[in-house]
């Protein structure tokens, strides 16, 4: 038998399962494919990367061409090789796989020790595959990356088929992105009171008002409110304006909060009216973080923590009960099982939420409000009880048991309608809206169901306060950006009361299940994150364990500025003011005539952005605010321009001014 010189081998780094890998061999050198590497550091915005198939798990077909080796990803994807100087070649033939049908379009780019080696025109479903053939001599690292045409990334099944490496020294590695230091850019907030709940708060005629003025600044802190109108009252401890108006119309109320070293005062206008949720929902969601493993005690634990870590001062306030807490359908588990509803139909909860008044009653004396979750159809996603035959008997108990917030998924709904036209998408919701409206509380209406029939068109006629548009979000940058950069279709459709959510937030530690990690997007995604969802005027969910909030994310939580963006009262969603590849600007009209603009980078390196004041229909000069240093950078009078690094964002507002650059 002869002897192979595994050891040397060895000491090259080479694992055993590159053995295989490494067996063709040319005198040019060993030819290694991409899919024998740990391609499941290929972060993409959609499905999980496949070894030899689709990303639907399918063979490689492009253009009816079958191909036996590849990576089946989705855009937007990046992966990572470390090269180290070992290979001369990368080949591969790419385009989008026959499995998406007739739509994806995508752009293939290849970065060489950051600089762009590759990049094919945009390539549409039906293409033929096109064939990559580069040197790559003595290079260090190899970015593969799969970028998404206009049309957004949807039927974007990406394919690198036949991808490999001609290797002469160290073997190819697949690598994480580079990694970044979690750096703080925010002041911490002063001692001297500032007043940061909503400027405009609606409520309906009759409704329970429960408005907390959130104020950040050294405790003590009293507060009092001006202009009060009868029936209302406010507590001077707490900062909790509760009781009930009957005639619609606006009352102007001065909010005010002193303490040792100062006071704020702050209008806001109470609107008496048909429209709540007149600013963007902000507070926590049990999915992100626990998925079906909760229970009451982690339920407090959240409102808790909400109010301990100071978020509530910033203007957090709903604390929302995800899926599970009902009974599961079919179950023998005595901890979820048995009867769904009692005998008079009313739903009935799960041994982990043994009394839902009291958790609501306990959450909503910390300043709080609460939110609660069910789907339409007889069951929801994780199969419990739905609302199914039920919706008037479950909008009562909502009501009884104080929610403030419904989240409506649609889910089991597919087992009544399975392909619905327009009229059927909307009929459930229609119908769970009319329950609402006959109940004598203020319920956020929450409508999820992923996007379906463009539901931003027709959202505020079904009554909803605020949709999703997309499917769910998960932590990493593909998710995120793919879904964050995505909604510009949607901005038009933004109003006070009517708000598109484009999924809950991932910063923190999440993990949808029992066991929790740090979110995995860097910090720089995390800002972008954060600043996107802000201009998105989206409802801001936190998804992370409220109990570990780390310093980093506290301030990506609490920097009131940003959430100024967000919670402005004009309610105007970003649009997307210009485009130059991966670079992006989005700005925002404010109420008080500034706009917040988002100079954002989805590049893989740093890359200077630039916003054009003719694109945002500006002119003269501007002062320029960076938001999340909450420093003034200067006056300019036609553009500002600044180096924003890799999948980063600068938030900035612009007020006129006088003089300039
Ligand atoms: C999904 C929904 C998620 C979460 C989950 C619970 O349909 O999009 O946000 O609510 O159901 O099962």
């Amino acid at each position: 038998m002869k002897l192979r010189h595994l050891p040397a081998l060895l000491c090259m780094g080479i694992v055993a399962a590159s053995w295989a890998a490494a067996a063709e061999t040319s005198s040019q050198g060993r030819k290694v494919w991409l899919s024998d590497l740990d391609i499941s550091k290929t972060q993409q915005g959609w499905g999980e990367p496949q070894k030899d198939k689709s990303v639907d798990g399918n063979p490689l077909r492009i253009a009816g061409r079958t191909f036996d080796r590849g990576l089946g990803t989705h855009a937007d994807s990046a992966l990572y090789v470390k090269l180290a100087g070992g290979s001369t070649r990368f080949t591969a033939m790419v385009g989008l796989d026959d499995e998406a049908g007739r739509f994806g379009t995508v752009t293939f780019r290849i970065l060489g020790d950051g600089k762009e080696i590759l990049k094919t025109d945009t390539m549409k479903a039906g293409q033929p595959a096109q064939e990559v053939d580069i040197d790559v001599t003595g290079m260090d690292t190899l970015i593969l990356l799969v970028g998404r045409g206009k049309d957004g990334i949807n039927f974007d099944h990406a394919d690198w088929a036949n991808a490999a490496f001609t290797v002469v020294g160290r073997m190819p590695e697949t690598i994480d992105g580079p990694k970044e230091e979690a750096i703080i850019l925010t002041p911490k907030p002063g001692p001297e009171p500032r007043i940061n709940s909503a400027k405009v708060f609606g409520v309906r005629p009759g409704s329970p008002v429960l408005y907390t003025i959130a104020a950040s600044g050294q405790r003590p802190m009293g507060f009092h409110a001006e202009g009060l109108p009868a029936g209302l009252s406010v507590n001077a401890e707490s900062g909790r304006i509760t009781g009930r108006l009957t005639q619609p119309g606006e009352y102007p109320i001065t909010l005010i909060a002193r303490n040792d070293v100062g006071e704020a005062r702050r209008t806001m206008r109470l609107i008496v009216g048909n429209t709540i949720a007149l600013t963007p929902p902000m507070g926590w969601n049990s999915w992100n973080c626990w998925g079906c493993a909760i229970d009451e005690q982690k339920i407090r634990h959240a409102a808790e923590a909400m109010v301990s870590s100071g978020l509530i001062h910033h203007g957090w306030q709903y604390i929302n009960i995800d899926d599970c807490w009902m009974k599961k359908l079919g179950s023998d588990d005595p901890v979820v099982g048995g009867p769904t509803r009692d005998d008079c139909g009313r739903i009935l909860t799960n041994a982990r939420f043994p009394d839902m008044k009291a958790l609501t009653d306990y959450i909503h004396n910390l300043g709080l409000k609460v939110g609660v979750y069910i789907s339409p159809g007889p069951s929801t996603c994780q199969r419990y009880e739905g609302s199914w035959q039920h919706e008037l008997h479950d909008a009562q108990s909502f009501a009884d048991w104080g929610f403030d917030y419904l989240k409506y998924d649609w889910c089991g709904y597919s087992e009544i309608v399975g392909r619905p036209t327009l009229e059927q998408m909307k009929e459930p919701y229609i119908f769970m809206r009319g329950c609402l409206d006959r109940i004598d509380r203020d319920i956020v209406y929450s409508l999820c169901q992923y996007g379906m029939g463009e539901v931003w068109k027709w959202g505020t006629e079904v009554g909803g306060n605020c949709w999703r548009t997309t499917g769910d979000i998960t932590d990493s940058w593909g998710s995120m950006a793919g879904i964050g950069f995505a909604q510009a279709e949607c901005s038009p459709y933004a109003s006070p009361g009517h708000w598109n959510d484009p999924d809950m937030l991932v910063v923190g530690k999440v993990g949808w299940g029992p066991s929790l990690r740090e979110s995995r997007l860097t910090p720089n995604e995390q800002y972008t994150h954060i600043s996107l969802w802000c201009l998105l005027c989206s409802p801001l969910l936190i998804g992370c364990d409220l109990t570990q909030l780390d310093d980093f994310t506290m301030n990506l939580l609490t920097n009131d500025e940003v959430l100024e963006v967000n919670q402005d009262p004009l309610g105007r969603q970003a649009a997307r003011i210009a485009q130059d590849g991966s670079l992006e600007v989005w700005a925002k009209p404010m109420e008080d005539g500034s706009t917040a603009v988002g100079l954002f980078n989805r590049d893989e390196t740093p890359k200077t952005v630039v916003a054009e004041w003719s694109d945002l229909k500006l002119s003269g000069p501007m002062r320029v605010r960076d938001l999340w240093r909450q420093k003034d950078i200067g006056v300019f009078r036609n553009q500002f321009g600044a180096e924003v690094p890799r999948h980063g964002v600068m938030l900035l507002r612009l007020f006129p001014a006088q003089g300039g650059q």
